[in-house]
């Protein structure tokens, strides 16, 4: 374990904030037991204070400590996924206070497999609430620069670990109130929980609410709107040399900025939050986002789409 990450944790015990890599996206990290650094994460994240935040732990053990009556789907699936881009929300138990909760009787925990955030997870000990280390509503960030660019000197460290491998937020998955409901896609689909056996429910107006639900959230500064194939062309033609493109295709020479994209899921979701950030910094007035393919492999890249085009 390196000297900086035991300077990590020695932050979060004093009580600091520190951002950290992990598989999906960097997170925010605060100790999830003090009330004065949860009171910390909320003001430099500008989140109101009744959204709930993730727990973090370096293992299932730990992690469960934070739920009770877990169900029988929860184990099956924190056993198959953790390490990894999962969350689960659950009962809380005594450790999960109003803080962390936004006062809802359910908490998120998640063990993330990337080896600097299990490092500082193993070295703090405890829990450590941790949001995409952005400003509230803002794309995640998928490098430590990203990170600085977004929240600059109100965070005490930040740790590198390179670019998220997976690139979108963890998988949601809602097993606190007697079904299992996805809350938010990623990397682990429906399908991947469907294959252990377990049946996933529709969401509900019931289902918990979560700020990555609300309409407009993930979004760049500049406007975006998700175009169909077929009429690229035209809009380009439209518009002229103040758009970006975010396309399958090559490069058309009318448009100044054109970042053409893997035609797979995960290379397309890896590259997505940089190339969105990247795509602010050319004063370019509107991102025209050619559509996916509406098919369920593409569900986790097209809800971040749709959300990040408002
Ligand atoms: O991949 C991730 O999940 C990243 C990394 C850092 O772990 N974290 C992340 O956190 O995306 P954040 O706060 O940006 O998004 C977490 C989402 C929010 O929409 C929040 O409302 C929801 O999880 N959430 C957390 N606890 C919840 C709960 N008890 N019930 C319902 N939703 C919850
Ligand atoms: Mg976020």
């Amino acid at each position: 374990m390196s000297a900086e990450v035991r300077r990590a944790a020695e932050i979060l015990r004093a009580g600091g904030l520190v951002a950290f890599p992990t598989e999906t996206v960097y997170g925010l990290g605060a100790d999830a037991s003090s009330a004065a650094a949860m009171a910390r994460l909320y003001r430099v994240k500008g989140r109101p204070v009744d959204h709930p935040v993730i727990v973090h732990l370096d293992s299932l053990e730990r992690a469960l400590a934070w739920a009770r009556d877990v169900p029988r789907e929860a184990r099956i699936l924190a056993e198959r996924f953790w390490p990894g881009p999962l969350t689960l929300i659950l009962k809380r138990s005594d450790k999960a206070r109003d803080f962390v909760t936004g006062g809802q009787p359910s908490v998120g925990i998640r063990v993330p497999s990337h080896p600097v955030a299990q490092d500082l997870l193993k070295a703090f000990g405890g829990g450590v609430a941790a949001p995409s280390a952005n400003r509230f509503g803002h794309v995640s960030p998928t490098t430590a620069q990203h990170v600085r660019d977004d929240l600059g000197a109100d965070v005490d460290l930040v740790l590198e670990g390179g670019a998220s491998e997976v690139g979108i937020e963890s998988t949601i998955v809602d097993v606190s109130g007697g079904g299992v409901v996805v809350l938010r896609p990623g990397r682990i689909s429906l399908e991947d929980i469907e294959k252990l056996g377990i049946k996933v429910q529709q969401r509900t107006a019931a289902s918990p609410r979560h700020s990555g639900g609300l309409q407009r959230h993930y979004s760049p500064r500049t406007p975006a709107r998700l175009v169909p194939t077929h009429l690229l062309d035209k809009e380009i033609a439209q518009r002229g040399d103040k758009v970006a493109v975010l396309a399958f295709s090559r490069p058309d020479e009318r448009v100044d900025f054109w970042l053409r994209m893997p035609r797979e899921p995960q290379g397309y979701a890896q590259r997505l939050y940089a190339a969105l950030r990247e795509i602010d910094g050319t004063g370019c007035e509107l991102i025209l986002v050619e559509a996916p393919p509406d098919t369920a492999d593409w569900a986790a890249v097209r809800d971040r789409l749709v959300r990040a085009c408002g």
